[in-house]
């Protein structure tokens, strides 16, 4: 039995959450999910979008999934997700995309892992006003936070059948900062031998990625090339509604997808729980557990290929009734 924190979230949030629940029970894995309320839902009652709570939940299981989370515009609420990461140091962001079946794109055969590190470069938020006319803003990059995201991507390349892991910087400009990332890139591949090793410009990447992208395995990058290519793949395989993604540290990790609350269909039985249900997918992998990962999967792409899916996967099925199709087809 695995203890896993279950973060409902709000907008669609709660919807696909119980789609998915209900899909991985239905596929008789035993789960205790502890249940952790958060965002708009709860600040009234507590105060704030992320309480305590839930930070304690994750500490103790280890292990969380977590559907969007409204960050309240003008109401001075730090963003939940960008908190979560902070407090839990969840250095690594995982973004698989990958073709799914009757998902209508430009590409076939796009299976690419972005791995992006999550907290440093222009993310570190070292700012300044030099004068009236000017704003400066500092990139940090270090070896420690470069070493563990590259080993990262190796092992997971290693422990996924990856054969590649192609490191993506601006070292010919940023020849100190980018420079130390490719730098320890290659010290990590050493001890990689197994597995195959790529440079490139992020510029050069995302000329070849619109137009090659089958080529591309596992890519590691650093904060903001990581962010902006990885929304790039999401669009190679048919877009928000499908595209999963995970935040993971040493000790805990967090498997969410990569859309947001989506107020403009909340409530309304739309929503395409797909996205969330990837992220589950990958989530079981990584605590082990491949053949219901593999099971659900299956059961998921024989439900897309027949076409029996959400509205915006051209479909005629509500959330609920595209996952109770997903249960007929787990076997
Ligand atoms: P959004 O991703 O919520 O929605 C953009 C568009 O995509 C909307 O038209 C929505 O209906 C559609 N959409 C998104 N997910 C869908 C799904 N599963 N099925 C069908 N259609 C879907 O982006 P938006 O509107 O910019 O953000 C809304 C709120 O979500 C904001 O407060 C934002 O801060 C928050 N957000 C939270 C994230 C998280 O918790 N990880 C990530 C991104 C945004």
């Amino acid at each position: 039995m695995h203890n896993i924190t279950l973060i409902n979230g709000d907008g669609i949030g709660p919807e696909i959450c119980d789609a998915v629940v209900k899909i991985i029970d239905a596929s008789g894995l035993k789960i205790n999910w502890d249940l952790q309320t958060a965002g708009e839902d709860v600040i009234e009652k507590e105060g704030t979008p992320l309480p305590k709570r839930i930070l304690d939940s994750i500490r103790k299981n280890k292990i969380a999934l977590k559907a969007p989370v409204t960050t309240p515009i003008g109401k001075g609420f730090r963003s939940v997700n960008v908190q979560l990461r902070k407090e839990l140091d969840l250095y690594a962001n995982l973004r698989p995309c990958k073709n799914l079946p009757n998902v209508k794109t430009r590409f076939d055969n796009v299976d690419i892992v972005v791995v992006r590190e999550n907290t440093e470069d222009l993310y570190a938020g070292i700012e300044r006003q030099v004068d009236e006319d000017t704003a400066e803003s500092i990139k940090i990059i270090t070896r420690k936070a470069s070493e563990r995201i590259c080993k990262f991507a190796f092992d997971y390349a290693l422990n996924n059948g990856r054969k590649e892991v192609c490191v993506v910087t601006k070292a010919n400009i940023m020849k100190l900062s980018d420079g130390l990332f490719l730098k320890t890139y290659r010290e990590v591949a050493e001890d990689y031998p197994q597995i195959n090793t790529r440079e490139i410009l992020v510029d050069n990447l995302c000329m070849q990625l619109v137009q090659k992208p089958e080529q591309f395995d596992v890519l590691v990058l650093p904060n903001l090339y990581g962010d902006i290519v990885s929304d790039l793949c999401a669009g190679l395989i048919g877009g928000l509604g499908v595209a999963q993604g995970a935040n993971i540290g040493k000790d805990f990790a967090v498997f969410e997808p990569v859309h947001g609350s989506a107020p403009d269909i909340k409530g309304q039985n739309k929503a395409n729980p797909t996205a969330l249900l990837l992220s589950a997918i990958e989530m079981l992998k990584y605590i082990g557990e491949f053949s219901y990962a593999v099971k659900i999967e299956n059961a998921l792409y024989e439900t897309l290929k027949s076409g029996r899916c959400t509205v915006d996967l051209g479909g005629k099925l509500g959330t609920k009734e595209f996952a109770d199709e997903i249960i007929k087809n787990l076997n």
